[in-house]
């Protein structure tokens, strides 16, 4: 998958105009709040989604303007296409090569990316529900059915919680728990190996790509946390018997809180390079390059699916990578098409192959 032009009309601070990207690696190079994040963010919208900055669309309008218009020609499933989002009087138009597309979600079946901002890196810094959140959204792109089970999950757990409170205040309702807890531990081991199996698939790219950043010092590694015991090579059926296990033994804490404190819904990932855990121990450049190297792997796995690969945008990831960690992001990640933002000189002199895009008050230039 390749952009080969992008134009922008009234988006946000961007003068109206179009630029042609390098099939390669584009360097947007510019000072502080002058759009570096705004032109990845418009690139990110033709994947179908929201902002990666959690913006809603009329922010995106230009301040007194009423609409916005981007328009993107790119090579994707052996073609040249074109797509263009409109979002004018609270509504969006998608128009994907001349048709108009009644929502966004078309634009997923002809585009995508992968997205890195500095906020993903709370994948590693901040609490457990991120990193269930990265793998579960990982498993939804990779099988649709799985955004069903996650969610009957979720009803089942809630519904539990209920009852739990419930129980409280009226403890003969004690022999109905178990109902719930059978739907738990089925759908729940659904959950489990779903998850083991994205983590099999994730682990060696994810492995090649930390090598490649850090020069082949470090060693990533991702270990799955069960809250019920589970482990990888475990079957369904003893997933099941792991979590029914788990749920007896819980219980006596559960009328307590009012809470199921076991299952997928409370487990974890742990990232560990060199065998120490990344998250406690690990600096910014380490912990910034196993985000990396996790983005780089979900690309990778996106690509053996649908044998297309996804652009990369990159938004501030140069800062706090040495000169060799940086040289990776800039030079070797081939095949790929990558953005990637930076407001150091020397990052654009650094890059070997590619396109160096400067921005200054809204006007992009080469
Ligand atoms: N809807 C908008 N209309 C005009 N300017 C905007 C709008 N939204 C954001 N901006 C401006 O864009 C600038 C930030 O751009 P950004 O791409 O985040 O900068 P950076 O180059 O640091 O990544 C800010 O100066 C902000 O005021
Ligand atoms: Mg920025």
């Amino acid at each position: 998958m390749k952009v080969s032009e992008l134009s922008f009309e009234k988006y946000r601070n961007l003068k109206d105009s179009s630029i042609a990207p390098s099939d390669k690696v584009n360097v947007i190079y510019g000072e502080n709040a002058n759009g570096k994040t705004n032109l990845l963010e418009a690139i990110w919208l033709f994947c179908g989604g929201h902002s990666f900055r959690g913006s809603k669309e009329n922010e995106m309008i230009r301040f007194g303007e009423s609409f916005f218009k981007l328009g993107m020609k790119f090579f994707s499933q052996e073609r040249e296409q074109e797509a263009e989002i409109i979002f004018d009087k609270g509504r969006k138009l998608i128009r994907i090569n001349g048709v108009d597309k009644s929502s966004s979600s078309y634009l997923t079946e002809v585009f995508s990316a992968v997205v890195f901002s500095p906020e993903h890196l709370s994948l590693i810094k901040r609490g457990p529900n991120i990193r269930r959140r990265f793998l579960d959204a990982a498993i939804c792109q990779q099988r649709i059915r799985y955004a069903s089970i996650l969610s009957k999950y979720n009803q089942i757990i809630n519904q539990r919680n209920a009852l739990l409170k419930d129980i409280y205040k009226h403890s003969e309702l004690k022999d109905t728990l178990s109902i719930w807890d059978d739907s738990l531990t089925v759908v729940g081991a659904r959950i489990l190996k779903e998850r083991f199996e994205y983590l099999k698939m994730l682990r060696e790219p994810a492995l090649k790509y930390h090598r490649g950043i850090s020069c082949d010092k470090e060693e990533l590694e991702i270990c799955c946390i069960c809250s019920c015991g589970a482990d990888e090579n475990d079957d369904e059926g003893t997933l099941r018997d792991k979590l029914s296990e788990a749920l007896k033994r819980s219980r006596r804490e559960d009328y307590h809180t009012g809470n199921t404190s076991v299952g997928p819904h409370r487990d974890d990932l742990d990232f560990k390079i060199n065998g120490i855990s990344a998250r406690r121990f690990g600096s910014q450049g380490q912990q910034r390059s196993a985000v990396l190297s996790l983005k780089l792997s979900e690309a990778e796995l996106l690509y053996k699916k649908n044998e297309e690969r996804p652009v990369i945008l990159l938004d501030d990831v140069l800062s706090e990578l040495d000169n060799s960690r940086q040289d990776f992001l800039l030079n070797r990640v081939e095949d790929y098409q990558v953005f990637v933002t930076c407001c150091e000189e020397s990052n654009k002199e650094q890059l070997k192959r590619g396109k160096v895009f400067y921005i200054e008050n809204g006007v992009v230039g080469e």
